[in-house]
Formats: C-alpha cells, sequence, structure tokens
C-alpha cells in the first residue's frame, strides 16, 4: 500500500444517536490506526465538543469491545456549529470549529450522522474549507444517496418484535392496538417492521390517511371473524386534513423565507464596514430557531436558566398514537391501548446487519481518507460501499414513495394504509 495522504482524523457523532454508532467508530479506528498509521481523535458531544475544544484520543484499547455496545462512546447532540447557543445566544461557530480541527491538525473530519449532520459537515467544509467524511446513520433511514442507513435494521427488528408482543395480547382481549414507532418525516421504520410483523394497519407520513376509511376497515375485519387488530403508526402519520393545512403552512413559510432573505440582504448592505465577528442574536428571540434539529422543528423549544446556564430544550412529544386510538375507539366502539415504542427503538445492541454495515463503510470511508479522497458521504448501494459527493446529497430527504414496492406488496396481501 502506498503511503496514506491523511495522518490525522477527528470523528464525531452528531444528532439522535442509534445502535451501530460504536460499530461505525471502531471501524473507522481500528482500519485507520492499524492499516494506515493515522491519528485518530474523537471529539465528544458532536459539534458542540468540536467548538469547545473536547477531544479524547481514540488508541486501540479506546476502540477494543465496544462492536456490540448501543450508543455513542463520543456521546452526541443536536449542535449546529453555524447556529449554536453559546451563553443563552446564538453563534455562529463556524471558525471556531474549524480552527480547533487545525489546532489537532486534523486533515480531515468524519462525521457519523443523519442529513442534517452531512449538511453541518458540507457547511464546514464550504465555509471553512475543513475536509469533511460523512456515514450515514438514522434509525429513519432517509438519508438521501444510500439505500439504507445504519440503525435502522436494529430499530426495525426491535419495532417488529414489539408488533409480535402485541399481536398476542391483542388478540386475547380483542382490542385495537395502536402501535407508535418513529419517524417524523419518513415512515421507513413503521412500514418494514409493520409489514415484518403483519400490522394491519400501516400509517405513514408520505401517504395522509382518511379516520372513515381506517375506521371501516377495523369493522370489515371484526365482520369477518378477526376481533383484533394492529396499527403500526409513524410519529410523524397525518390526517388528510392536516396534510392540507400542512401544505399551506409550509407555502406560507417558504414565503417568509424568500421575504427574510430580502429583509436580511438589505440589512447586510447596511451593515457593510462594521467589523464582524461571530454574530450574536439575543436569544429570547431566537428562540424558536435555537437549536432547532429537523427532526424536532415542530416541537416547542423552550429556553431556561438553570442557575448559571442557560438550557434549551424541546417539549417532551405526546404520543400521536393516543390521540388516533382515542378516535378510532369513538368511531367503531372497540377497545384500544396504546404503545409508544419512543427511544427503546434507539437502545441497546445492533443487530449483525448493522454491524457488519458499519464496519463496511467505515473501512471504505478510511480507504479514501487514505488516498486523500475527502468531502463525500460513503453510501451503501447495491450491497456494496460508494463514494457520493456531499453536494449530491445535501438538503434531501429520501422518503417513500408512494408505489414502493413494500406498499404495493401490503395493499396486495390486504393491508390498510388509511387511504383508501
Ligand atoms: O432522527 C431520528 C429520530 O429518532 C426520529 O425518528 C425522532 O423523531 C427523533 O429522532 C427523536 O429525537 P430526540 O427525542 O432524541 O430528540
Amino acid at each position: 500500500m502506498s503511503k496514506p495522504k491523511t495522518r490525522c482524523i477527528g470523528i464525531l457523532t452528531s444528532g439522535g444517536d442509534c445502535p451501530g454508532l460504536n460499530a461505525a467508530i471502531r471501524a473507522i479506528a481500528k482500519m485507520a490506526m492499524g492499516h494506515c498509521g493515522m491519528k485518530v481523535i474523537g471529539i465528544q458531544d458532536g459539534f458542540r465538543g468540536l467548538v469547545e475544544n473536547r477531544t479524547i484520543l481514540l488508541d486501540d484499547a479506546a476502540v477494543s469491545g465496544i462492536l456490540t455496545r448501543g450508543g455513542t462512546l463520543l456521546g452526541t447532540s443536536r449542535d449546529k456549529p453555524h447556529q449554536m447557543p453559546m451563553g443563552g445566544k446564538l453563534m455562529d461557530m463556524t471558525e471556531v470549529a474549524v480552527e480547533n480541527a487545525r489546532r489537532h491538525q486534523m486533515d480531515c473530519l468524519v462525521c457519523l450522522g443523519g442529513g442534517g449532520t452531512a449538511k453541518n459537515a458540507y457547511r464546514l467544509w464550504q465555509k471553512g474549507g475543513l475536509n469533511v467524511m460523512t456515514l450515514p446513520k438514522t434509525i429513519d433511514n432517509d438519508v438521501f444517496g444510500t439505500d439504507v442507513s445504519f440503525g435502522f435494521d436494529t430499530a426495525m427488528s426491535i419495532a417488529t418484535e414489539a408488533i409480535d408482543r402485541l399481536h398476542t395480547t391483542a388478540t386475547s382481549h380483542h382490542r385495537m392496538i395502536v402501535c407508535e414507532i418513529m419517524g417524523h418525516r419518513a415512515g421507513w421504520l413503521a412500514l418494514q417492521s409493520g409489514i415484518a410483523g403483519g400490522a394491519d394497519v400501516i400509517l405513514i407520513p408520505e401517504i395522509p390517511y382518511d379516520l372513515r376509511v381506517i375506521g371501516e376497515y377495523l369493522l370489515e375485519r371484526r365482520r369477518h371473524g378477526k376481533r383484533f387488530s394492529i396499527i403500526a403508526v409513524a410519529e410523524g402519520a397525518k390526517s388528510k386534513a392536516e396534510a392540507e393545512v400542512e401544505e399551506i403552512a409550509r407555502k406560507e413559510k417558504e414565503k417568509d423565507k424568500e421575504r427574510k432573505k430580502n429583509k436580511d440582504g438589505e440589512k447586510k448592505d447596511k451593515e457593510k464596514g462594521k467589523e464582524k465577528n461571530a454574530e450574536t442574536i439575543e436569544a429570547e428571540a431566537e428562540a424558536r430557531a435555537l437549536g432547532v434539529d429537523e427532526a424536532r422543528a415542530d416541537l416547542p423549544l423552550k429556553v431556561r436558566k438553570v442557575e448559571d446556564e442557560v438550557l434549551a430544550y424541546h417539549a417532551v412529544q405526546e404520543p400521536m398514537a393516543s390521540r388516533l386510538a382515542r378516535q378510532l375507539q369513538d368511531l367503531t366502539g372497540v377497545e384500544a391501548r396504546v404503545t409508544s415504542l419512543g427511544h427503546v427503538q434507539r437502545g441497546g445492541i445492533p443487530t449483525a446487519f448493522d454491524r457488519a454495515l458499519c464496519t463496511l463503510l467505515g473501512a471504505k470511508a478510511v480507504e479514501l481518507l487514505a488516498e486523500g479522497r475527502f468531502n463525500q458521504m460513503i453510501a451503501y448501494r447495491g450491497g456494496t460501499c460508494v463514494p457520493v459527493p456531499l453536494e449530491e446529497i445535501v438538503g434531501q430527504r429520501k422518503i417513500v414513495p408512494q408505489d414502493h414496492p413494500f406498499i404495493t406488496a401490503g395493499r396486495g396481501i390486504g393491508s390498510c394504509f388509511g387511504d383508501r
């Protein structure tokens, strides 16, 4: 092997955690250190750790025995370098992040995360000139440009097992059980676990539902002697009416953005010549934008001062399944119960598939780094790993197409998707 062009890399994990992150860290670190003689620096708590210069040296001992461990040994956060809450203010910390990476002599920053993380990494490259590489992680499986993201297979197994277990109790009590599965904008997890678990009704954000259609379907099942039903619902599923309202709101938001852009342009012109440090914005005024991650953008953000620290957090989300269960119970008269799987889907040991996938993705990333190739996402396509230029994937989301084979198959076997 020729001399690796990269001598030192940083690794961080960003966004929601999931099983497989440690397996990926292990793969990258082992191959980078052992095979290519690179120095590997772990950055704690995502981009925040980079800004605050919180790092640990990853040596062989640090990455041994972590293949099966859930979560991330590095910690994670949803912070973005260009909009980071710092002491109650929203700051652009891009320069600081890049400076810290340079101080450690990192030739490249490897970011493990979903679509938001890829966007943030891309910005560091574009605005700060820092070389980056990303690996697609999310239980939602909505990262654009890859067949699958790591973490998804594990979450799918957990959700499928939950549906299996709910079947037995629903059957015994002749009830309907509404099972809420993660997936705010994309329904892959509810769809695939719903199919694998044999859910009778599967509701996903991509197919707005009509309550009457579901109610009629449930009653029809009873008429056929099936006195229980399992409803697998993605947390972002919405009724047709809600979808219409959302569409109007989305259009309004776009118009607002356009207006704001024009206004900002005027403001910037006026401010030309003024000394420009990191941009500071009053925390309260910007509370809605503060640290908002796409997965959480719909939830109210709260800012609170506790002792000397300003904490920002998204309000606890009420399971949407509760409302749906109540509505369906009122509509059909069939007793309903609710199970919200929540973060159980993100915990525990990764499946064999996810471990192998993380190892493949990690090894491919290091192979490219050694060649001095940067600014790519390592995608898994058709059973192999391929680099995809970041500019081809940022800002896009992989959602379930209406004619996806799983939907066609589900309809074929008589599952209800709530729309017809
Ligand atoms: O982005 C992955 C995801 O698991 C989503 O499915 C879910 O909406 C969100 O994260 C929950 O994130 P958290 O509760 O950690 O903010």
